[in-house]
């Protein structure tokens, strides 16, 4: 993505050739403040605080968490401890696990001293098939917006995101994003229903900004809106992402997604998942009961933090003072409400035999 007319990817290698790079997403819509980080730690508390966030990422700076951990130790207890500590940083996104075992796999069989660059190495592929996997994604679902826009007679295709599944979830392009961003450069006219996404806000203050940089037409609505807008005939199409897909496609995915899916449903709008195949997780068949979804602090419920109209960012209460909170961040849509999911293998059904059929290297 382009930032006043300049390329960034979300993580990079700084030019010092070792410390890591990334957006500091804790800072956004008001910052664009990119910070270093230097240890293992440093990537760890980055996953776990939110200043990088999305499946994707996540999975791109645990993979570098492990290759700085190389640099300064690079034995195979140091290894094991740095595996341990990145992977406990969050439950959901599988893309974490599947980065962290990926990785391993292939630091165990080389000799200590060669692991540092073998890791580097490893971690910059990731980033780089990332990248591939959300482009091919994007060709996929921009074919779905180019049929609908052609049923429409070439008016405005009107899509409802949640979340952010976009550039700034990713090393690249989003995936949810990924189709808009390319049917918007290919002239296509489409506007975008930001779901706000609350607690953390993250369509208002992440979607809204990057598709803002980009020039595609966006408004940002309240998390309950999306049901009232369907009803009314202005969502022809839903575009989500996905912190982990079951082996049947069931989705799991930020709050609030799964009743999206049901307004979908009972209103007709096609609801289509965005799914790079690292975030197909083959052990779990049964999203409901067995994906882990992360309870965050209550802070997030009770407290907004914002600009305040002299400049100055602040964060306020909105609760009474000792209210219960809970803060569960993550729903899953079972795989009958999915209507497809757009892989960088193209269009795939939301089914256990259609998932194998497509990835049958990962399914065995
Ligand atoms: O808690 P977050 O901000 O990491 O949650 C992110 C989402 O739920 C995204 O929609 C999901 O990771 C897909 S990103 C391509």
């Amino acid at each position: 993505m382009k930032i006043r007319g300049q390329h960034y990817r979300t993580i990079w290698l700084n030019d010092d050739g070792w410390s890591v790079d990334i957006i500091d997403q804790t800072k956004f819509p008001h910052l664009f403040e990119v910070t270093s980080l230097q240890t293992m730690e440093q990537a760890a508390v980055a996953i776990k605080d939110m200043l990088v966030r999305g499946a994707p990422l996540i999975g791109a700076t645990a993979a570098y968490g492990l290759a700085l951990q190389m640099r300064s130790d690079s034995s195979d207890a140091a290894l094991e401890q740095a595996y341990q500590t990145l992977h406990a940083t969050r439950p959901t996104a599988i893309n974490l696990k599947w980065a962290l075992d990926r990785m391993m796999a292939i630091l165990k069989p080389v000799q200590p001293q060669d692991r540092t660059e073998a890791a580097y190495k490893a971690a910059a592929d990731i980033c780089d098939e990332d990248v591939e996997i959300n482009a091919a994604i994007g060709r996929n679902g921009l074919e779905i917006i180019r049929r609908l826009s052609e049923a429409k007679g070439g008016a405005l295709v009107n899509i409802l995101t949640h979340c952010n599944a976009g550039w700034l979830a990713t090393v690249d392009w989003g995936t949810a994003t990924a189709p808009v961003y390319m049917a918007h450069d290919a002239g296509i006219p489409v506007h975008v229903w930001v779901d706000e996404t609350r607690p953390r806000n993250q369509g208002a203050s992440l979607t809204t900004w990057e598709l803002g940089n980009h020039g595609v037409p966006n408004t940002v609505i309240v998390d309950n809106a999306g049901g009232h807008l369907m009803q009314h005939g202005q969502v022809d199409i839903v575009f989500v992402g996905t912190d982990r897909t079951t082996a049947n496609g069931d989705v799991c995915n930020k709050i609030g997604t799964y009743l999206k899916a049901l307004a979908a449903y009972d209103n007709n709008v096609p609801f289509y998942v965005t799914l790079p195949s690292p975030t197909i997780d083959f052990t779990v068949h049964d999203g409901v009961r067995e994906i882990p979804i992360e309870e965050r602090s209550g802070l997030e419920v009770s407290h907004l933090t914002g600009k305040t109209e002299n400049g100055s960012i602040e964060t306020i209460q909105i609760v009474p003072d000792g209210t219960e909170l809970a803060n569960p961040a993550f729903d899953v849509t079972p795989a009958r409400l999915v209507t497809g999911l757009v892989t960088e293998r193209g269009v795939v059904e939301a089914s256990a035999e259609a998932l194998a059929k497509a990835f049958p290297e990962r399914a065995s």
